[in-house]
């Protein structure tokens, strides 16, 4: 009889373990990006999802002890996607605003991109926005590329053209079809000196000038998401380990 209550218990005891050892498999978050976006986000040659914010996001995860998945997501409905729950969090480059903190919640800041001025190589006399009166400046829509391109279009007659991708508007300032694109610095810096496509086609003006942070997004009060996020992120930032990771994408 005591055999046999010794023998039950150690099966619960057995099962319990089972249980919580189940429990304590790593949670896996499902990350948007739109991966149009070099350095940052970009697909290569064989598919993958590769990019500084990817690296990033991989590091946080080993340090957090969490699993990502990357999935490329078109960035005009990118947020709508975060609100009707497609996915767990939105790495994409994305700038902390105030106006978005209205309606999204972001990590802690992990890199600061400016926005800048790119041009054909030939255009001179043009070093800011105010240079281009009367002309036809694009960006990616929805980014605050395009913001700092409303803040000065009525005042300057400036015409704006937004692309769902930012690729795309570099492609028509190659072409002539507009006069300059603002774009995040880094992303400027890739098509500029990067790009064996646009290599010497393009030039940046002047100096960055905003002053942005990029934040992971996560929907409005998902701190599960977020703590989880931050935790990792920060051990990351913390040792410095994003500083190889940034040597790495941004030659
Ligand atoms: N930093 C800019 C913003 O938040 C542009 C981000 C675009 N990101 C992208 N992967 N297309 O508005």
């Amino acid at each position: 009889m005591l055999r046999k209550i010794l023998t039950g218990l150690m099966l619960v005891g057995l099962a319990i373990g089972v249980v919580s050892c189940a429990k304590k498999a790593p949670t896996k978050l499902t990350i948007a990006t739109d991966s149009t976006f070099p350095p940052m986000e970009m697909v290569d040659t064989n598919k993958n999802i590769v990019g500084l914010d990817v690296d990033l996001m991989n590091a946080a995860a080993k340090a957090g002890g969490f699993t990502v998945e990357f999935k490329s997501t078109a960035w005009d409905g990118i947020f709508a996607g975060l609100d009707n729950g497609k996915y767990d969090a939105v790495m994409s480059s994305v700038t902390i605003t105030d106006e978005r903190k209205k309606t999204i919640d972001f990590s802690v800041p992990y890199f600061n991109a400016g926005q800048i001025l790119v041009v054909k190589t030939e255009a001179n006399g043009v070093t800011t926005l105010d240079d281009l009166k009367g002309k036809t400046v694009g960006a990616q829509i929805g980014t605050t590329g395009a913001f700092e391109i409303d803040k000065v279009k009525v005042a300057d007659k400036i015409t704006e053209k937004t692309y769902d991708e930012i690729g795309l508007a570099v492609a028509d300032l190659v072409n002539g079809r507009i006069d300059g694109v603002v774009v995040d610095t880094p992303t400027a810096a890739n098509y500029v000196l990067q790009s064996d496509t646009y290599k010497g086609k393009l030039k940046i003006v002047g100096k960055p000038f905003t002053e942005e942070y990029y934040g992971v997004a996560v929907k409005k009060g998902n701190t599960k998401v977020l703590d989880i996020i931050n935790a990792g992120l920060k051990k990351v930032l913390d040792a410095g380990d994003n500083k190889a990771i940034e040597d790495k994408w941004l030659k």
